[in-house]
């Protein structure tokens, strides 16, 4: 579990703001669930998976109830959706810290922050498209180019059942060949097989039956309206029949984004992913409810942004525009900093009455573009950044500012 502190802090706020205008933008609205929940929430939905058996952060609180931290987003949003019946379609955006009990390494941490949006009450195959144009274009304007997206479908509860049974016994005549996990542990969730990444595995299910081809005709035709949908709007795709996502509750779309940067660098590529989730209200004790969204790490986005050279973090976080330095004992500092920020002006000064120098060395180090130097004989703005001659300043907080804002807007 990492800190961030600024100036990263700054980069990672402006990933998350330009999310937010993009889900905005589309109509989804902030959902703010708490980190803890129910433990029984997260194992209704994700029993078989790794993220629910073996990484869950859950404890006893004092009066006695199992909880556990949030290890995924889309569970509490339905449960909140559940208890709070908004009008569908109910569009939320989120952005939360997740915590799995993972083995830590590059792109892989046991805290990380996902940005994701859901939307909730509607079985339309245009929805599907919506959600993922919307993540796709905000790594469009985030600059990222090296994106792929990986799609699939998994079927619904009519035609998952038979491909089950087809699969389960396709590798019970192989299980021999499987990895160790495997070797006994299919038949609860033999999806999950085509997904490991163990070689024995991925050798003995080269030819095993696919569901994308096992679809039961209305799920065949809603695949069939979102490759169209993201065909006509310019969004490009690999169909990937293997792709069977890490948590329980996916139906029919299901995507994944990865980044060609990080393959490189041999850190964790999925930068984002999602699907439809139409059976996880009902798992949950609700009405059936359909829904669809999509979860993106925020630092493995910013490991692609390093790899690919965009969105360097600021030098400078915040970023003013004036540094006071007062040599006259503080009271004009005290008082020209808040008439500065009052006016909208973002601005900082040194404590603790420092010599003209020590607070010359600060505000350089500030990366501020002015400096409004207050001496006993003068008050002076001062460019720290270009270069220029000293202008003279009035001295009374309200003219300043006005005289500054000047500045700042040439
Ligand atoms: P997920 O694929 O488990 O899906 O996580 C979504 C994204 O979170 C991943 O693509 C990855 O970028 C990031 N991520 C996951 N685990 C870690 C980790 N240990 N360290 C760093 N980043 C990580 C979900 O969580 C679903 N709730 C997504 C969803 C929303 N499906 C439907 N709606």
């Amino acid at each position: 579990m990492a800190d961030v502190l600024s100036p990263e802090s700054g980069r990672f706020a402006a990933l998350v703001a330009r999310f937010a205008e993009h889900a905005h933008r589309a109509g989804y609205g902030l959902v703010i669930t708490p980190v803890v929940e129910d433990y029984g929430l997260f194992t209704r939905v994700g029993e078989s998976t790794d993220i629910v058996r073996k990484e869950m952060y859950d404890f006893e609180t004092k009066g006695g109830d199992h909880v556990a931290l949030r290890p995924e987003g889309t569970a509490p949003v339905m449960r909140a959706y559940l208890e709070h019946r908004p009008t569908t379609p109910w569009k939320a955006w989120y952005v939360a810290p997740n915590f799995r009990y993972e083995q830590p390494q590059a792109g892989r941490y046991r805290l990380h922050h996902q940005v994701g949006a859901e939307a909730i009450g509607s079985d339309d195959p245009d929805l599907d498209v919506e959600v993922i144009a919307l993540i796709a274009r905000f790594y469009e304007d985030v600059g990222l180019r090296t994106t792929r997206l990986r799609l699939n479908s998994l079927g619904d509860a009519t035609c998952r059942p038979a491909y089950r049974e087809q699969l389960i016994a396709f590798l019970r005549e192989r299980s021999d060949q499987l990895c160790g996990e495997h070797k006994e542990r299919f038949e609860d969730n033999p999806l999950r097989v085509l997904d490991c990444k163990k070689l024995p595995c991925i050798e003995a299910t080269k030819e095993a039956p696919h569901q994308v081809d096992a679809l039961c005709v209305p799920c065949t035709e809603h695949f069939a309206r979102v490759k169209d949908g993201l065909d006509a709007l310019g969004i490009a795709y690999t169909l990937q029949p293997r792709l069977v996502r890490g948590l329980d509750y996916y139906t029919r779309t299901t995507f994944e984004f990865e980044s060609g940067a990080l393959q490189e660098s041999q850190a964790q590529v999925a930068i984002g992913g999602g699907g439809r989730y139409d059976g996880l209200a009902a798992a949950l004790g609700g009405s059936p409810t359909p829904g669809i969204g999509f979860g993106a790490g925020v630092e493995r986005i910013l490991l692609a942004c390093d790899a690919e050279g965009v969105l360097p973090a600021p030098e400078h976080h915040p970023q003013l525009d004036v540094f006071v330095i007062d040599t006259t004992g503080g009271d004009a500092a005290r008082d020209t900093v808040d008439a500065l920020r009052r006016a909208g002006i973002a601005a900082d000064r040194s404590f603790d009455d420092r010599s003209f120098k020590a607070q010359m060395k600060q505000a350089l180090r500030s990366g501020a573009r002015y400096a409004v130097t207050i001496e006993e004989e003068r008050t002076e703005l001062r460019t720290l950044i270009e270069k220029g001659e000293p202008e003279v300043l009035d001295r009374d907080p309200s003219t300043l500012v006005e005289h500054v804002r000047k500045r700042l807007s040439e």
